[in-house]
């Protein structure tokens, strides 16, 4: 076990090290940090939705009438009402004809990219993809190729010179989960129709945020029917835990017989599914939610560019200020604790190197007092990294 000790040091040296931190009580827009009162700006509990008494009171109903497990995979003896309930409300939220639901997101993409692709195929994937596609396309065996960021001229050339492939795949993220920039989706169903390949589409930080409705990237664009494979999550914004595939029956058949992750595991908790069906009726509902999410993102992205602080590319409430080295980029992060706003500082490999970042997030509950205090929190980061 020495390379253990090895390792642990140059990962430290590399100033690379991550420890956890803990959070006491609720996971409200202000929480209780390693002991310390602070307003939360890095969370994907978007619409504050997940200590929002309907979904609360749903999973302790759930509790009594259901019990806590489900006790075994859902092809086995753990298919019960509350998933064929939350299945059809997704599918009917989503406008597809069908739904299925997973673990998690991370179960979902590393599972359905590899049902969908196998050896022989050609998958094009985002260089910004979440790292559950990644491993995904890793696992699926297919030829991979990873295309700039957004760019339809090299995906449009890579689907034109790549031939004799039996089936192919375009993936991406809708919103990217580190930038909060959008996939050009208009093009890329342009590109898929005309070259004849498959189109994914990860919603996990667009379910109940991007749209009128709150229905993802697919709703914002107009795409409605045109998209394939619609996956989604339930831990963001919809404030409870799990993934989706929304998309055609047959789709939906085909991943339950082919894919290993829904098969080979046990199925949702019944509190987890009734907070999530509780959940997608709030977002149905409730415009107000995702109304006051916006504003307050235009509020916190336009403070930070009077700041002169650089909230690149960001188009939705994922605002990432980019430091560039880790270090500094920590040392950021521990002023903005003192100031009482956190934000986690965000390093390779999850962003590429010198790029790191941290990610912040608004969240519809956060208030405009909320808000001038991180403001004033990244006023004194510019000042004292700038000395
Ligand atoms: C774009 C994207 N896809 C998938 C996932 C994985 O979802 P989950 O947290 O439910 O595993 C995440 C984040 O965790 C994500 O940001």
């Amino acid at each position: 076990m020495e390379f253990i000790k090895r390792e642990l040091r140059e990962i430290k040296g590399k100033g690379l090290y991550r420890s956890l931190r803990l959070i006491e009580g609720e996971q409200g827009p202000e929480i209780s940090l390693d002991g310390k009162r602070v307003v939360i700006l890095c969370s994907n509990n978007y619409l504050g939705l997940a200590n929002h008494p309907r979904l609360k009171e749903a999973a302790i109903e759930a509790v009594k009438r259901y019990g806590c497990g489900s006790g075994a995979s859902r092809l086995i003896s753990g298919n019960m009402e509350l998933h064929q309930e939350l299945e059809s409300k997704i599918a009917s939220f989503k406008h597809t004809e069908a739904a299925l639901a997973f673990s998690s997101g991370y179960l979902c993409n590393i599972g359905v990219i590899g049902s969908l692709m196998g050896e022989g195929d050609l998958i094009l994937s985002d260089e910004l993809n979440h790292a559950s596609i990644v491993d995904g396309c890793r696992l699926s065996r297919a030829r991979v190729e990873i295309y700039p960021h957004k760019d339809l001229n090299v995906l449009e050339e890579k689907l034109k010179r790549l031939k004799g492939y039996r089936r192919k795949l375009i993936v991406t993220d809708g919103v990217f989960s580190m930038d909060g920039d959008l996939a050009p989706l208009p093009g890329i169903v342009e590109l898929a129709e005309k070259y004849k390949a498959t189109t994914m589409v990860d919603e996990a930080h667009a379910t109940g945020v991007m749209g009128k409705g709150g229905r993802g990237c697919v709703e914002y664009f107009g795409l409605e029917g045109q998209i394939d494979v619609q996956m989604g999550t339930l831990g963001k914004a919809l404030g409870s835990f799990g993934a989706y595939i929304a998309g055609r029956r047959e789709l939906i058949d085909f991943l339950i017989n082919q894919t290993r992750s829904f098969i080979y595991t046990t199925a949702l908790p019944p509190p987890v599914c009734a907070a999530a069906i509780a959940a997608l009726e709030i977002v149905t509902q409730d415009h107000q939610l995702r109304n006051r999410l916006w504003e307050n993102a235009e509020f916190l992205r336009e403070g930070l560019r009077s700041l002169k602080l650089p909230a690149v590319n960001s188009e939705t409430p994922i605002i990432p200020i980019i430091i560039g080295r880790s270090s500094t980029t920590m040392k950021a992060g521990d002023i903005l604790l003192q100031y009482g706003v956190y934000a986690q500082g965000i390093r390779p490999p999850t962003v590429p190197e010198g790029c790191s970042c941290l990610r912040t997030t608004v969240m519809a509950t956060h208030n405009r007092e909320h808000l001038t205090r991180a403001l004033e929190a990244f006023k004194a980061v510019k000042k004292e990294l700038e000395r």
